[in-house]
């Protein structure tokens, strides 16, 4: 609950009738951040979890504080041509066009247990992406992990039709 009420809710952005959730009013509250990332990092301590992927750019902020608490590496997914490296891509479906994520083709060994952490799941494209990325370099993910979930926009579901087990520390309804 703390954590929710930390989240603010900009109306009409980035266009008319969304209702922008931002987390930039939780991550700048020191009890917010830390409540934030211990409760992520007391549901997975335990799970042996050999890295943690954060998808660009909102998820890299929660995704490194958590691997830094778990003690685990940290692997970025990246929007398209920011990664240096020899990469593999998967294009997915926006409302109007397309959109590619990154990562690195040695970024994962085969057969490591993933975690895969945003800060927001709405219809799931973009974590679905990153997903099919983390599979076909051979890692195992375990769960997929948000602060926030819109549940109206059927993230989750779309998740689980994956096969995937997702969780988010909070949602809004009416989204
Ligand atoms: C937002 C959010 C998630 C994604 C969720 O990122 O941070 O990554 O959208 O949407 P989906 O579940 O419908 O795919 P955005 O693309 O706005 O970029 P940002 O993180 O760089 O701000
Ligand atoms: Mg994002």
């Amino acid at each position: 609950m703390k954590i929710k009420s930390l989240i603010r809710t900009i109306p009409d952005y980035p266009k008319p009738g969304i209702q922008f959730r931002d987390i930039t009013t939780l991550l700048k509250d020191a009890e917010g951040l830390r409540l934030t990332i211990d409760q992520l990092a007391a549901r997975y301590r335990d799970q042996t979890i050999a890295k943690v992927v954060g998808i660009e750019s909102r998820g890299f902020i929660v995704g490194a504080a958590l691997a830094y608490q778990l003690g685990v590496g940290f692997v970025p997914v990246r929007k398209r041509g920011k990664l240096p490296g020899e990469v593999l891509g998967h294009d997915y479906a926006l409302e109007y066009g397309t959109d590619r994520v990154e990562i690195h083709t040695d970024a994962i060994a085969p057969g490591e247990r993933v975690l895969l952490v945003d800060d927001l799941i709405a219809t799931g494209g973009t974590a679905e992406a990153a997903v099919m990325l983390i599979r076909q370099l051979g890692g195992e993910v375990t769960e997929c992990a948000f602060i926030v979930d819109l549940p109206d926009l059927g993230g989750m579901k779309r998740l689980a039709a994956l096969g995937l087990k997702a969780y988010a520390l909070c949602e809004f309804e009416g989204d």
